[in-house]
Order: C-alpha cells, then structure tokens, then sequence
C-alpha cells in the first residue's frame, strides 16, 4: 500500500528537475526560470533560479482573474473577541493592495524588512502579504515573546518599518502589545522611523508622535499598488527560531521554491484544492501559520481560517469542533497538545454530540511527537485519519508525512509516516554510517533539500553552514534523533541538542539559562525540558547560587520566574526552578543536561563515563524531586 508514494518519492529523488518543474507549472511566473534545480554554488542549493514571480499575486490577485473574487479568502473566527466575519478575495486584494501602497508611500522597498509584531486578526496576513507584494522581506515575531526577544529580533533584521497592533486578547484578558514594542525599541540598537498600529476596539494605543501611525489613518489615504516582479531567489520572509544559543536563528525562505513546494503540498499532502476549506489551529508568529495560515492554501485559491482563541476555555473544548462543523473545514491541523488539552477537559468527547463533521476529511498533527495515546483517543472520538506528520520551521513544509490526497499508506502510530517525494531522509550514527532498520540515530537529510526549505540564516551564512551541513558533509542535519522501521516509516523521538518543545513551541535551553545567570543571586544554571502530560514538555531550571545570597528561596524562585517571563515571555511557560549546589558535569567541564532529563523523567541511564562527580546526581534528583519530578532512585 505504500507502493504509490513510494514511486513518487523516487521520481522526486532520481529526477528532481523533472519533478518540479511538473509542479512548478501551477504558478503564474512573470518571467520563466533557467534552470530547476541550481548547484553552481552547493551546498548553497537555488530553485528556478533566473524566474520570477509575486507571490502576492499568486496568492490573491490570480485567483480573482479565475473567477474566485467572492469565494471567501480568509474566514476569521475569534472566540475570544465574540467576531467573527469572511473576508473574500475582493475584499483581501483591496487591503492587501492599500496596505502595500502605503508602505510604499513611506519608502518600503524591494528587499527591505518589515517586521510584524501582531495577533492573530485578519490584518497580520494583510502585513504579510502588502509586504510579498512589494518584494518586501517580513519577519513575524509571535505575540508570546518579550520586549528584549523582540529586540533582539529587530536588531538582526533590521527592519525599515514594523506593523504592530494595540494589543492581543488572551484567556487571562487583554495583553497590551504596545509598551512592549516601545521598550523593545528602546533596547534595540536599530531604530524604525515607521511603526503601523493598529488600534484593537479593546485597547486603545498610545502613539507616539512623529513614529507611529495610525493604521485606520494611513489606510484612508494610501493608493493601490500592483504587484512588483520578484526574482524566485528573492527571499520572502525571515522566521527566527530557536537554537541551541541565544540568538535566535533568522530562517531566510524564497519566494520561487516556497510558492511551489507549498501549493504541492496543498494537495498531495493535505489534500485541499481551489474551493475547499482548509484550517490550521496555529499562529502566524510559527511556521505552521506561515504555511498553512496564511501562503498554502491561499496559493491554491482554497479558504482559510484564522483562529484567534485556544483549544479550551474558549470557551470550551467543543469549540474545534464547531468551527469545524459550521465552516465545513475540509481538512484540519492542530498540535498534539491541544488535542490532549482537549482530551483532558472532555475525556468522552461529550462536546462532540450533535455536531456534524461530515465535511472533515483529516485532521493532521504536528509540532511535537505525537503520542499513540493522543492519536488513538482522537481517532476514535472523530472516527476521521488523523495524521502525524513531521517538519520544522527551516523546512517550511512536512519532511515526512501521509500523502492524503495522492496515496495515503497505513497509520502506524508513533510515526509521522514515509518521507515526503523531495527529501532524501536517512539515520546515521554518530560516524555518518547508516544505521539498520529500527535503530536509532541522528536524522539527516541528503543534499540538496527540495524546494521551500531553508535557503541560509539571515545575514549568517557560516552559521547556517555550521548548524546544518558541517556535521555531516552533504547532509542536513535535521536536529532530531529517531529510526526508521522495515517499510520505510520514520520514527522521530527526541531532539539531539538543547532544544526544548513546550506545548508546540520551540524554546532554547541555553536562552533560558542566559536569562537566569542575569540574576545577582546566580552563579550558573541549567534548564532541561522534561516530559509533561499536556505541553509535551515544560522547563525546569537549577541554578547554583553565589555566595552570600540573603533571598529566602521562595522570593529567589520567585524573582527567577519573573525573570524569565519579562526576559523571554509567558510563552516559555517557565514554572518550576530549584537550587542545588553543584551541577552535574564532564571531567571538560561540559553540563549533563541529557542525564538530568532522564532522572526528571525517572528513564533508566547508564553513569556517564565522564562525568566530574558522581554525587552531584544525587543532589539533582533531591532538587527534581522537590518540583515534582523523579521520584525513583538514581
Ligand atoms: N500573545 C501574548 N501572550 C501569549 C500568546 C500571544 N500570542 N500566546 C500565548 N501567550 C501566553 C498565554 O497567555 C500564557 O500566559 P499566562 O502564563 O499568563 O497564562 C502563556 O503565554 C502560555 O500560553 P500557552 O502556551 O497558550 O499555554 P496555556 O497553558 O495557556 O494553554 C494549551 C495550554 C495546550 C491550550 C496551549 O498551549 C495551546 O493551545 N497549544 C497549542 C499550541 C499550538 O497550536 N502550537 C502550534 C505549533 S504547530
Ligand atoms: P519548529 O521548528 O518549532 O516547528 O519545531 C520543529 C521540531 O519540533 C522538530 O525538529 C521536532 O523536534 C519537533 N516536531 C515537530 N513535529 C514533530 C512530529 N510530528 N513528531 C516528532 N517531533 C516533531
């Protein structure tokens, strides 16, 4: 049953060029392009290098010229505001092409940043896609990080225009996002001229003469503007995410590469065509919602919906599946995570009497492994596929996945399927070697990556090939480790650096342990994810204090906490710190982060050979112990 994807696959791998160019030919391009697949300058792989294309107008502007002026685009539905309304594609262009017009009028470029810091409202796509229609470059930073996050981000892209909102609405109430953006400011050392805002009827922002702008106002005068020509190579958008320092990593996609591998994934993985309704339960401040909010199924000329609320509380776990059932949302994706919020609050799936699903093909998951237990319980709650699928944010798009609308194969959970026609997925060890069937190792993928994935980090290309290529010559290096089993099925388990994944979101350790040696009291620290139930993991900090520290360990936990939510944001969801007085380390000096996480989670670990004092284990087990983790013995 796998033999069809299977053929696809190695079309895609033996004949790349042929493959895409094939899939190439769903796009309007301006200006066609030279050559497919372009090596000059490997490992720096190019798509249709020499083409150009908008995709603005690939993803608004064509599909009015087809007819589709009334279908609706974008279908915003905000549980937490009590709206919610259908934007058609008349409708998108009009916005789309003002908001582009006015950015133009004040300067906005080809090539220039523009960063978005919004929530999730109609108006953060229109940013997105004023700036894919000048060429501009857009950087969404999500709504959950803080100033100095921001800043930094700011910093990095150095952007000549930021769009931003009055506030977002969380279930906790109205966050106001404004004084945020004015102390990212005032900690970055690039300075805006130009900031957008948009006044929410929740909150009213404070402006600040001679920088920021209305939005109403700029609108009321701006022109129309047409869609510039974009080279295919051009980027689109830089995406920071989280590595193992830090400093984030400004993930630069194209615009060629990413216009294609989308809208093929749009069918042959999600299944969605021109006329369907397609929902991602995301935010366009992760990749998820770049992709699948805002450019795939707006490239094919399908509905979406953009979500502004939570799988619970908002007001209640059946909320889902009521979107789904009164916007006849033909394919769905969420997170595990919400699924075992969901879980947790409606065991039985009471939320789901009465409700008619009969337009729901799938529902695809992704963001974090999946457990069998969550896939299971939404299998038989909905009686529909529901699909793990496996990708990051310098992918774009899945790396292994169920082909949905060409050749689905088997479920078999715990796994995300086959690889996707395009990416050459092998596990080696530690040397590089393959590994047999059904062991673990380091997944990689053979050089080149298809098109929409990564084309270097932003203004960083010897980090990028330092973080991705240098590990193993030829190969990218995913990040992941897992294996894969006789038939091809990838399995992937845990992260092979100090990347943690919180409830969908990717949070660095190392940014975490920065933040907490900030504090007077700190000396050193160390942050692990460790195993929860609903988030998939949460953070847990130790820190090893300075001599002298008068705090009692309850105001200590307690500034720490604070710390790291103004430092990072709530986003990083960091509860739990305890201080021991010697971490656990290598004879050179390195942190046992992996030994640790592994007492937190009570997994069996062999001592390590290397370690500097055995007894410090112990010691950390004590402080795990005292947040509720690692209750057996060492
Ligand atoms: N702007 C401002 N604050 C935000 C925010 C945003 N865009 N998004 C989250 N936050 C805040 C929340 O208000 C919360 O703050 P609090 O500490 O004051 O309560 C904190 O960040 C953590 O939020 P969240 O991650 O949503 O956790 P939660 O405990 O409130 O809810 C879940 C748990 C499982 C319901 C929630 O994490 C969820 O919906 N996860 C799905 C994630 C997802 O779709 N990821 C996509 C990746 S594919
Ligand atoms: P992000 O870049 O934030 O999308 O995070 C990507 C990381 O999340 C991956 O490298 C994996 O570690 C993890 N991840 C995403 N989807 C899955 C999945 N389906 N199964 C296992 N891990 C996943």
């Amino acid at each position: 049953m796998t033999a069809l994807h299977k053929q696809l696959h190695k079309q895609s791998i033996e004949n790349p060029n042929a493959f895409w160019a094939e899939a190439a030919k769903s796009l309007v391009w301006d200006k066609p392009f030279d050559s497919v697949l372009d090596d000059q300058h490997a490992p720096m792989y190019r798509w249709f290098s020499g083409g150009e294309l908008n995709t603005c107008y690939n993803a608004v502007d064509r599909h009015i010229e087809a007819g589709r002026g009334e279908q609706i685009a974008l279908q915003y539905v905000s549980p937490v505001t009590d709206t919610q309304y259908g934007i058609t594609y008349n409708e998108l262009l009009a916005q789309v092409s003002r908001l582009a017009g006015y950015m133009a009028s004040q300067g906005v470029e080809k090539g220039d940043r523009v960063v978005i810091y919004m929530p999730m409202i109609p108006e953060t796509a229109y940013a997105m896609l004023a700036c894919a229609r000048l060429g501009a470059i857009h950087s969404v930073v999500f709504g959950g990080f803080a100033a100095n996050e921001l800043a930094t981000r700011i910093d990095d892209a150095k952007p000549k225009m930021i769009l931003s909102a009055s506030c977002g609405i969380e279930p906790s109430g109205v966050v106001p996002y404004k004084p945020l953006l004015d102390e990212a400011l005032r900690q970055a050392k690039h300075q805006v001229s130009s900031c957008l805002i948009l006044n929410r009827p929740q909150l009213d922002a404070e402006l600040q003469s001679g920088r920021d702008v209305d939005w109403q106002s700029a609108m009321a005068g701006a022109p129309n503007i047409a869609c510039q020509q974009v080279a295919a190579t051009d980027p689109l958008y830089v995406l920071y995410t989280s590595g193992t320092t830090g400093q984030p990593k400004g993930v630069v996609r194209d615009n060629g590469g990413h216009a294609v591998a989308l809208s093929w994934s749009m069918k042959h993985i999600y299944n969605i065509e021109a006329g369907d309704v397609f929902w991602a339960a995301s935010d366009v401040g992760w990749v998820v919602g770049h992709s699948y909010i805002v450019y795939g199924p707006l490239l094919v000329g399908a509905t979406t919906v953009l979500f502004e609320g939570k799988p619970v509380g908002t007001p209640d776990p059946g909320t889902f599946w009521r979107i789904i059932a009164e916007h006849k949302v033909k394919s769905f994706f969420t997170a595990p995570t919400a699924i075992r919020a969901i879980k947790r609050d409606d065991p039985d799936g009471e939320y789901l009497n009465g409700v008619d699903l009969s337009h729901l093909g799938t529902v695809f998951l992704a963001g974090e492994r999946c457990d069998p237990d969550t896939l299971h319980w939404a299998e038989q709650k909905l009686n529909k596929p529901v699909i793990d699928h496996w990708w990051q944010t310098e992918t774009g798009w899945p790396v292994a996945a169920n082909l949905m609308g060409v050749a689905p194969v088997p479920v078999k959970a715990g796994s995300p399927a086959l690889a996707v026609p395009g990416y050459n997925v092998q596990v080696v060890d530690e040397m590089g070697k393959s590994v047999a069937a059904n062991q673990t190792g380091n997944v990689v993928i053979k050089l080149p990556l298809p098109p929409g994935t990564l084309t270097t980090l932003w203004q960083n290309e010897a980090r990028y090939k330092d973080s991705y290529l240098s590990m193993y010559p030829g190969f990218y290096l995913t990040g992941d480790a897992g294996y894969m089993d006789e038939e091809g099925y990838l399995y992937i388990m845990s992260r092979i650096d100090d990347v943690i994944n919180v409830a969908g979101h990717r949070l660095s350790t190392g940014r975490f342990e920065e933040v907490l040696c900030q504090h007077e009291a700190v000396a050193e620290a160390a942050v692990i994810g460790a195993a929860d139930k609903l988030k998939g993991q949460v953070p847990l900090g130790l820190v090893v204090l300075k001599k002298g520290c008068t705090l009692t360990d309850e105001q200590l936990y307690k500034e720490l906490i604070a710390l790291v939510r103004e430092q990072i944001g709530p986003v990083a969801a960091f509860r739990l710190v305890s201080a021991v007085p010697k971490l656990p380390k290598t004879r050179s000096g390195k942190i046992l982060r992996g030994t640790m996480r592994k007492i937190a989670d009570n997994q069996t670990f062999n001592m390590p050979a290397t370690i500097e004092d055995p007894q410090t284990l112990e010691l950390v087990r004590n402080a795990l112990t005292r947040m509720g983790y690692a209750d057996a013995h060492v």
